[in-house]
Formats: structure tokens, C-alpha cells, sequence
């Protein structure tokens, strides 16, 4: 059968243009909440058109609840903070460090046992070597419709160290393009920085954390009785994330880590032997460290900005730690002491204050010099990176300008730089050890 062909042209007519008032309004469209069906994220924007019908401006906005949670025992039974998410969904999808599984999976199955929570675990080896994109997939393929099939809707509980929370957290973000997440970090710099961080990631073919998205956790919650079974020295690597807020943001924090800074690394903040004073002073630079970084990087969630004091430490590292492979916190140390001596030349900062940020690094082991800041060409080459990175030119590098504050320098010369290091390298031989650390170097599977 022979079909006529619809006269468009005479139904439609010549494309109308928007009229004058149409293009110039500006239309907000606030969706209702009757037909929201997230919990923690929002979105709403408005659309213009322009005049000659033939574009229009779209501007969005989104906003998300993260909350972060001080939590003692969070697989005590009789504590409910986990079951009250999990009870209604009828089931906990988790996603747990193979050495966490090991030390705590008893405890784990145990108290979603004692909810009657059915609990659909995957165990992740999670060494910084594993941090790749094949990691990620398989965590896509559990998460996923041959997996678990976890709803956009459904938090994803993810415990571990901050290469799981990177790795997990990246696959949450990719799983249903968002899917939220709860993490549960099991050592100091998942608990106070890497859990709670927007920036997920894997590593790259050639560069640390090069392939990510950004996307927090709904909900850290942060219980330090983890931190009894951590190594010393993974103790100390996340007490350097600590002092990088105290210097740049916050000087009751700074007193706090200079009085009870090598106590609270003995104790693994207060997690072996009884002390209940020590046990409160842990939980306020916990909570004071894990504020004051939220305050700048939870609300610049795409790193927009750069006034990011928690790059303290972390402009030259980044090319001189892998170089001559020292463990992170050793790596921040060298970076955040240079930093001071760097703003002490600068004029930003008094010589005491210098001696003090020092010295609130050498009282917990960390390292504070090394020769390899003396290769200038790769330090330029670092801030080089840096540059590219950042953006806009400039380096945007944190320096102390007093404790507990901090301004960015955009240009450190080459001149400079050496004098810098020279005066820095003259002043750590007069300290123990020439301010090299305790432990400093990686001793297992470091990225190559
Ligand atoms: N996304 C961010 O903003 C951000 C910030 C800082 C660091 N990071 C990343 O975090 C990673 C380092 O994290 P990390 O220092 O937590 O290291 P990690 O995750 O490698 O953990 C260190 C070791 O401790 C083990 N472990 C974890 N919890 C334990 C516990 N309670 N008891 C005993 N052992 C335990 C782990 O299995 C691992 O062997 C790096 O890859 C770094 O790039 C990311």
C-alpha cells in the first residue's frame, strides 16, 4: 500500500522565531520534591534563549548532603548507626580491604548478622600496586547487573584505607554514573583525608591518581579504634595530613599536635593502653583536622578554586617522592619544612615559627630534609608540573604565613629556589639525624 507523504511544510509553516519577551526571559526551573528520588543530591538550573532562535544557555547547579561522623565502635552491635541505613534497604553492599577483612571480617559479618542485615561482601586487595583500572572494573563488575546490581540510590558501604576509598569511591562514581557510597576509612589518612575527599581516583600509566572523578562520600564516618592495629609507620604518614591543617588553618590544632603530637602517635592516638585524657585530645584533632580540611576542599568540590591550604607540602613532592621512593607522610614532611624556610626567605614567616613547624614534624619522626631537593632541574621541573596542573600559570603553591594561616605563591624563581634549599639544608644539619625520619623509605609495593 502506497502511503501519501504528510505536507509538512503547509502543517508547520516557517520556523517561528522565540518573540523578543521569550528570548530575554530567563526560565528557573526548580524541580519539585515530589519527584525527587535522591536523598542526598539535588539539581535545579535555568535555560535563556537568545534572540535568533538558534541557541540558548543552559546554567546548573547541584548540591549534595555529605555528612562526616565521629563514631566509637562501629561494629558494636549495640551501636545502631549502620543498621538504621541498612535495615530499610534489606540488605548492606560492602566493598572491604583484604587486610581489614582479615583483622576486623568477624566483627563485620557479626553485627550484620546480630541486625539480621543480609551483607553482600567483596574483599579488595587494595596495595598502592592494585590502585590501576582493572581494579576499578572489577569492582564494577560486583557492583553491577552480574554482580550485586546495587540501585543509583543504594550507598555502597566501602571500608578500608585510602587506596580502597580512591578506588571504590572512583567505581561508585562510574556505577550508574553516580551511585553513593558510605566509607568507613581504617587508617589516619583515609579517616581524616582520603574517606572523606571528593577526589576519587586510580593511578594512571604513568602518573599517581592521573584518572578519577569527584564524587565524596554521603556519609565518613570515623572511628580511630582502627588505628590500634596500624603499622607505627602508617600512624606517623597520616599525622603529616594533620599538621598540614594545623599550620595553614588552624593554630589550636598546631598547639594540640605540638603538645601530644609523639604520645599520639606511641598510642596510635590513644587506641593502645587506657588513657581517657589522651582518648579526648585524639578525638579533637581528629575532629579539628578532619573540619578544618573539609571547610576548604568539601565546598570547592571540582577544585575550582586554589586557595587549597591542604596542598601544603604536596607542590614539590610529588616529583621528588617517587624519585627516591620515600613513604608520603616522610615525602609531605620534606615539603612542608622546605615550604617554611621557603616563606622565612620570603619574608611570610618569623625564623620561630619556622623552628616550630620543624619541629612539630623531626617530634613524630617525620622527615624534614633530603639531598634530592638540591637537583634543581627537578624541582623546576615539579613546579613545572604543578603549573600545568593547577592552572591559570600560576603555582599556587600554600605557604605558612604565621601558624594556623597561609597565603599562595605564584612564582618561586629558580634563584630562589636554590637559596631556599641551601638555607634550609644549612639549618636541618644542626638537627638530630640531619632531619632525615624515622622509617622514611617505601619498604613494600610502592608505585614504580
Ligand atoms: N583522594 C584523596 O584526596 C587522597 C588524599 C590522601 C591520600 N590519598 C591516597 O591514599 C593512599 C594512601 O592511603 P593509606 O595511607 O590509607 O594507605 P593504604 O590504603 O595503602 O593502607 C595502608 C596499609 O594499611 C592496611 N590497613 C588498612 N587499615 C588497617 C588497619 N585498621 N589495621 C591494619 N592495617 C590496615 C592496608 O591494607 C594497607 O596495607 C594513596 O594512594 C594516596 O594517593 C588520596
Amino acid at each position: 500500500m502506497v502511503q501519501s507523504k504528510p505536507n509538512l511544510g503547509a502543517q508547520t509553516g516557517a520556523p517561528q522565531a522565540f518573540s523578543a519577551a521569550e528570548a530575554q526571559q530567563v526560565i528557573q526551573f526548580n524541580h519539585l520534591s515530589k519527584y525527587r528520588t535522591s536523598e542526598w543530591y539535588t539539581g535545579h538550573g535555568e535555560i535563556q534563549a537568545s534572540n535568533d532562535s538558534r541557541s540558548f544557555e543552559v546554567s546548573a547547579s547541584y548540591t549534595l548532603k555529605a555528612e562526616v561522623r565521629l563514631i566509637n565502635g562501629v561494629f558494636d552491635p549495640n551501636n545502631t548507626t549502620l543498621a538504621e541505613v541498612y535495615s530499610r534497604r534489606g540488605r548492606c553492599v560492602a566493598i572491604v580491604d583484604q587486610t581489614v577483612e582479615q583483622l576486623y571480617g568477624k566483627e563485620l559479618r557479626g553485627y550484620f548478622e546480630h541486625h539480621e542485615i543480609p551483607l553482600q561482601l567483596e574483599v579488595c586487595r587494595a596495595w598502592e600496586s592494585d590502585k590501576t583500572p582493572e581494579t576499578v572494573h572489577n569492582l564494577l563488575r560486583f557492583l553491577g547487573k552480574d554482580g550485586c546490581d546495587v540501585s543509583r540510590n543504594e550507598p555502597v558501604l566501602v571500608i578500608g584505607g585510602g587506596v580502597l576509598s580512591d578506588v571504590a569511591g572512583l567505581a561508585c562514581s562510574l556505577q550508574h554514573r553516580r551511585t553513593p557510597y558510605i566509607m568507613i576509612g581504617t587508617t589516619v589518612v583515609a579517616a581524616i583525608d582520603a574517606g572523606p575527599s571528593p577526589r576519587t581516583c586510580t593511578n594512571g600509566s604513568q602518573f599517581k591518581n592521573s584518572i578519577g572523578a569527584y564524587h565524596p562520600p554521603v556519609l565518613t564516618l570515623v572511628d580511630r579504634n582502627f588505628f590500634r592495629t596500624l603499622e607505627t609507620g602508617h600512624v606517623r604518614n597520616g599525622m603529616a595530613e594533620i599538621i598540614k591543617m594545623a599550620v595553614t588553618d588552624d593554630p589550636i590544632l598546631f598547639e594540640l599536635m605540638e603538645k601530644h603530637g609523639a604520645r599520639l602517635l606511641e598510642t596510635h592516638f590513644a587506641t593502645l593502653g587506657e588513657d581517657a585524657e589522651l582518648a579526648e585530645i585524639a578525638d579533637e584533632v581528629i575532629y579539628r583536622a578532619l573540619f578544618s580540611y573539609m571547610k576548604h576542599e568539601g565546598t570547592n568540590m571540582f577544585e575550582t578554586y586554589q586557595d587549597r591550604p591542604h596542598a601544603y607540602g604536596h607542590t614539590w613532592s610529588p616529583r621528588f617522592e617517587p624519585a627516591v621512593k620515600l613513604m608520603h607522610g616522610h615525602a609531605v614532611g620534606i615539603g612542608m619544612a622546605f615550604g617554611a624556610t621557603l616563606a622565612l626567605e620570603m619574608g611570610w614567616l618569623t625564623t620561630a615559627e619556622r623552628d616550630r613547624i620543624v619541629g612539630i614534624c623531626t617530634a613524630i619522626g617525620l622527615s624534614v630534609d633530603h639531598p634530592i631537593l638540591k637537583n634543581i632541574d627537578l624541582m623546576l621541573e615539579g613546579q613545572k608540573n604543578m603549573r600545568r596542573k593547577r592552572g591559570k600559570g600560576g603555582l599556587w603553591a600554600p605557604l605558612p604565613t604565621g601558624i594556623g594561616s597561609c597565603d599562595y605563591a605564584q612564582e618561586v624563581s629558580s634563584g630562589l629556589l636554590e637559596s631556599a634549599v641551601d638555607a634550609h639544608h644549612q639549618f636541618c644539619i644542626t638537627l638530630p639525624n640531619a632531619g632525615q625520619g624515622t622509617d622514611m623509605y617505601l619498604s613494600d609495593l610502592g608505585l614504580e
